[in-house]
This record gives structure tokens, sequence and C-alpha cells, in this order.
């Protein structure tokens, strides 16, 4: 996915660009550029490889050029298709120097369009996106939005797609099809952003285009159009909860987001569990109620998907209701049997993940029933689904995700007990499990202060270059999500694995230069799992513990990490942002960028 941003006002465009970039630069941040015009179609044209700082630095270095460019269009990109070079960094250009486009998607069938256009174009660039800018200057026909009506047609794929013509200033043209678009109207002039994060200090209202629809922005106004005709569309006023906090005295957005997590939890749960009467409060979860549900099926990708295999071990415990997790894009691969019976549940931190959507779409054309969890108000998936629930995190600038997988969890939760109390679950065992979860919050905050001694522990660690991450029952999807987290943040090659399997052949990699992390609760499995890692042990590998405080076997650990009293289930959540802490401060030991990981973004709109 990118970020994309456009201004059609009475002022210069340029800062509004960068600054609407720098909000959206968590969505893909390989290279950045922007193009603006004044009002004679003058053109000021900026590209950099790396960083939206790099392409401001771009920009000032050309202070000298104080025109009013009053019209723009930005591009931050995550590369899909083409190297990470100026060359394939948007603005793309039609061959006349005359159109300007930027683009969040893929362009599936852009090879057949770039051979049929090859004849009469040179193209400079290994990207998909700019066989568009050509398409569009081929097919022209006097009026760039019926233009751009026949260039959608053409097109296969996901776009959110941007233009601007320098022989009409004034004009910007968007067409949308699965790629998130959204237009804001502010006093000084109209704003287009792939998020309303970046439009929230911005804006005053807004208004989320769907798909196939088109922005037509002229003379400082804009026009929605479907099929040609111009349609109303409801705007909506920016939420408080949709601007980016300030980042305060933190290092980075992920450390602050894992220590936000015990107010993150506490709203997630906020007028849904009323922890006075002890008793769940929600329409949409009775709703659930009405659904003969008997089976769950859930969909979902990266942390999404070890949050909800968390999750299905809830489902099965408290509602007896049999619960599989599937990866998005396998499910995609697969062949999908519908089923009546069962509920889809989609699990998306941003909403617009395209394995997801995609999934999501398979199922709904079945006629199955949807349920999404998601954090961003407003997003596709959300927008898509039957019935739904926010997880409520806030926006979450680090790309890789930490407070929202726990809010998650903590929403999956409360589902699971839901509906477990419309079956078997005894109403005592509601109430008790209500009055473990209102200490939740103070127990993550009591792990948070285990900040210095995991740090001092991450630090040891730092200089190895595998390990493994063992988990069982719930924790081997906190094995996993772990090891993701450490992955991304930190580059480790960390690798979760059920903790009984290690003997099946994986055992031959551990030695003293090939640590294990082990999750390892005093609860039902803990034997067992203490003699797996006495396997570990004996042949002298490293071993770290995430444990309980009255564990019984602390001569065999190298290192412990011991967690507040909590019951064996609810202890994911402390677990979980204990090992968030260790992976952030693997990635401070190895002075990664935290908040923008090599290689990733944030919400992975394509396929
Ligand atoms: C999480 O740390 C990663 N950044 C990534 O795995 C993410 O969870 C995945 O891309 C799914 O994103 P979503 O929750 O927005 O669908
Ligand atoms: N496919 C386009 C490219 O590779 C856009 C990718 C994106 O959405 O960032 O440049």
């Amino acid at each position: 996915m990118c970020g994309i941003f456009a201004y059609a006002g009475d002022n210069d465009c340029r800062e509004r660009l960068i600054n609407g970039l720098k909000v959206l630069e968590y969505r893909g941040y390989d290279s950045a550029g922007l193009v603006a015009m004044d009002k004679n179609g003058k053109v000021f044209l900026e590209k950099a490889v790396g960083r939206v700082s790099a392409l401001a630095n771009e920009v000032d270095s050309r202070k000298e050029d104080s025109w009013t460019y009053n019209t723009g269009i930005a591009h931050t990109r995550w590369a899909t298709h083409g190297w990470v070079t100026n060359e394939n960094t948007h603005p793309h250009i039609s061959s006349n120097d005359r159109f300007y486009i930027v683009h969040n998607g893929i362009i599936e069938n852009y090879k057949e369009l770039k051979s049929g256009l090859e004849k009469d174009h040179n193209f400079y660039s290994q990207t998909d996106t700019e066989v568009v800018a050509k398409l569009i200057e081929s097919l022209y026909d006097d009026n760039l939005k019926t233009t751009m009506e026949q260039v959608a047609k053409k097109l296969v794929g996901a776009y959110s797609l941007a233009v601007i013509d320098t022989q009409n200033p004034w004009t910007i043209v968007w067409i949308k099809l699965w790629s998130p678009l959204i237009v804001g109207s502010a006093e000084d002039g109209i704003y287009i952003s792939s998020d309303v994060n970046a439009l929230a200090s911005l804006a005053q209202s807004y208004t989320i285009l769907e798909d196939h629809e088109m922005v037509v922005i002229e003379d400082k106004k804009y026009s929605i159009y479907m099929a040609g005709e111009q349609i109303e569309r409801a705007s909506e006023t920016i939420d408080e909860a949709q601007k980016i906090d300030e980042l305060g005295n933190f290092t980075s957005y992920t450390e602050k987001e894992i220590f936000d997590i015990p107010a993150v939890l506490k709203n997630a749960w906020s007028g849904r569990i009323n922890f006075d009467e002890k008793t769940i409060q929600n329409e949409t979860l009775d709703a659930l109620w009405d659904l003969d549900v008997e089976r769950i099926c859930i969909i979902s990708s990266g942390s999404s998907y070890y949050a909800w295999d968390m999750g299905c071990y809830f489902f099965r415990k408290f509602s007896g209701i049999s619960s599989q997790t599937i990866i998005s894009s396998e499910f995609l691969a697969d062949t999908f049997i519908p089923d009546s019976k069962t509920l889809y549940i989609f699990l998306s931190q941003s909403g617009e993940t395209a394995d997801v959507r995609e999934s999501m779409k398979i199922v709904k054309a079945k006629w199955c029933m949807t349920f999404g969890i998601v954090n961003v108000v407003g997003s596709t998936i959300a927008r898509m689904a039957d019935m739904w629930l926010y997880s409520h995190a806030g926006v979450e600038v680090g790309v890789a995700s930490t407070k929202n997988v726990i809010a998650q969890v903590g929403v999956l939760l409360l589902m699971a007990m839901s509906l477990g109390s419309k079956r078997d679950m005894q109403i005592s065992d509601v109430r008790d499990m209500i009055s473990e979860l209102s200490e939740i919050p103070d127990k993550i905050s009591e792990t948070l202060m285990q900040g210095p001694h995991i740090k001092k522990l991450a630090i040891k660690y730092s200089k190895y270059d595998h390990m493994f991450v063992l988990g069982r029952n719930y924790f081997y999807p906190v094995a996993g999500e772990a090891s993701l987290k450490c992955k991304e943040l930190s580059y480790i090659h960390c690798e979760a694995y059920s903790a009984g399997e290690l003997k099946h052949g994986p055992l031959a990699l551990v030695s003293p230069e090939f640590p294990t992390m082990v999750f390892n609760p005093m609860g039902k499995f803990y034997g067992k799992t203490i003699s797996n890692v006495q396997e570990v042990a004996a042949r002298e590998g490293l071993i770290l513990w995430f444990i309980s405080k009255n564990d019984t076997h602390k001569e065999l650990y190298s290192d412990a990490i011991e967690l507040p009293e909590t019951s064996e289930l609810l202890s994911v959540f402390t677990w979980l942002v204990s090992s968030y802490l260790f992976a952030l401060y693997l990635a401070e030991a190895l002075d990664r960028d935290v908040d923008k990981p090599r290689n990733l973004a944030k919400s992975v709109t394509v396929e």
C-alpha cells in the first residue's frame, strides 16, 4: 500500500502535501514525490528516494521558488512493481508531460496495456502506474472526467488514482477501486487522502468514497460521480479519536503505543462490560445470539491472525463452538465450501488488508454471515461486514501492531464470553471472569514497570541472529505473535514453535548460539513444557523464560521475566505485552527504525 494526498485551494500546496505525507508515511516509505501546479499550469515537481523528510529537504532546497502552487498531488510509496528508485517514484508522467498521476494499488493487467502502448510511448520506469499515465494520454478526449471513465474500464486490479492536467490547472480527478479514498472539505480548500488521520487536523468534514466512484475537483469544489452521473454522498465530521496523539517523551510511537495498552484495553471494553453489575452489555453481541451459529471461521493476516488464533481457544473454551483460523491469503488459495451455520469473522486493524478484503468478498458472494473486528472507523472491511465491532485502539502509527492486537484479543474474549453465557457458561463463571478482567489493565501496568529489566535482557539477546519462541495451547499463538514482533522490529530471525514439537526435528538447531524463548505459565501444561525445555537445556541452549511469579523451576532458566499473578488464560495479556517490550528493546539495541521497519507497510492493501 502507499499514502496519497492532494490539495486544491487558495494557498500554496507544497507544505500541505508534505505534512499530509508525513502523517500517511506509515502506509509505505520507500520513496516519495509530489507535483504542484499554479493557476496557469506552471509545474513544480520533486521526488526523493527514502523517507518523506528526504522529499521535504529537496522541496526546501528550492525555497527561491516562492510561486503559489494551488493544486497538487503527492505520494509516499511502498514498492510493488519496480525497484526503489527515483524513476519509479510517483508522480508518474504522460509522454507529452501534460498529465501527472499518483496511484495506490496494483494494475494487474499493466503488461498487456503496456504492450499496446509501447509503439507510441517510451517508458522510463518499471512500474505498473506509469502505464496508466500513458493510457490517459492515449485515450484523452478533451474531457479529463470522461477520459478517466474510459481509463477505469480498461484497468484490472486495485487503485486509488489521481490525475492532474497541466492544461486545466484547477482540476484533479480521482478514481477508486478497492484502495481507500477520503475527501475532506476545509476552509482553505479541498483535501484528498488515503485515510482520515491525515485530514483530522485540516478538514471539518470528510466523505469516504465507495468503489467505482470518481471525484472531480474543480475551482476548489468537489463533485462525486458514479457511472458518469453526479451523486450526493453523506459527509461525516472528524472524530477526535481519529487524530494522531503527540509522541510526548516516548522515543517512538511503538513505545508509546505499548505503554498506552492499559488504557486501550479499558477503552475496548468500555460500554461493553458493566464491571459493577458484572455483565456484558452490547447490542451487536446480543444480536449474535439470534444467529444459530454452529461454527466459527476466522480469516485474517499477520498479527491479527495470531490474535484470532488466541480467540479460537476462547471460543472453544467458553462457547463450545468449533472454531478455526485461516490465513487470509491461504483462504484465497483454497476451495471455499460455504456453510450457512458458520459465522465468518474477519479481523483487521486497518480494515484495508487486501487478502482479508478479497476473502470477505468471496464469503459474501455465497450469502454467508460476515462479522468484522476492525480498528479504523469507516474502513473498507468494516463497511463490507454484515455485523462489526470496532477494537477502539485509537490511531496506531507504529507499523508493528501492538496496542491494537491486545484490543483485538480483548474484544475476542468478550465475544466468546458473550456467546458462552448464552450457551453453557455458568453466570457465576462469567461474573468471576469479569471480576478478573477488571484487574488486567493494572496487571499490564505492573508488567510495564519491568521495562528496565526486560531492556537489559534484550540487550543481551540482541547479539544472536536466530531464536526459537516456544509456547503451548493459548501460548502457541502468543509465541507466534512474539516471534513476529521480534522479526518485524529487530530483524532477528525468530521462529515460533509449538513447545511439544521441537523434539520432532527443530531441536537439531538448538545450540549455545541459537537461544530459545519460552512462554510457560504455571498451569495445566507447565510440566510438559518444562520437559521440552530440559531437552533444550541438555544441549546447552540458552533459555529466556517468561514465567509466573510462583514458578517452581527457576534454577533451569538462563534468564527469566516474571509476570504478575493472573489466571493462566488471562496471562496472555501480560505475556504479550512483556514480549512487545522485549521486541522493542531488541530493536533499540540494534538501532533499528522502530516505527517504520524496513520493507514493511502498516497495512497491505495489495495481494
Ligand atoms: C503486524 O505487526 C504487522 N504489521 C502485520 O502482520 C499486520 O498485522 C498484517 O498486515 C495485518 O494487518 P491488518 O490487521 O491491518 O489487517
Ligand atoms: N504499484 C505501484 C508501485 O509499485 C503503487 C504501489 C503502492 O500502492 O504504493 O509504484
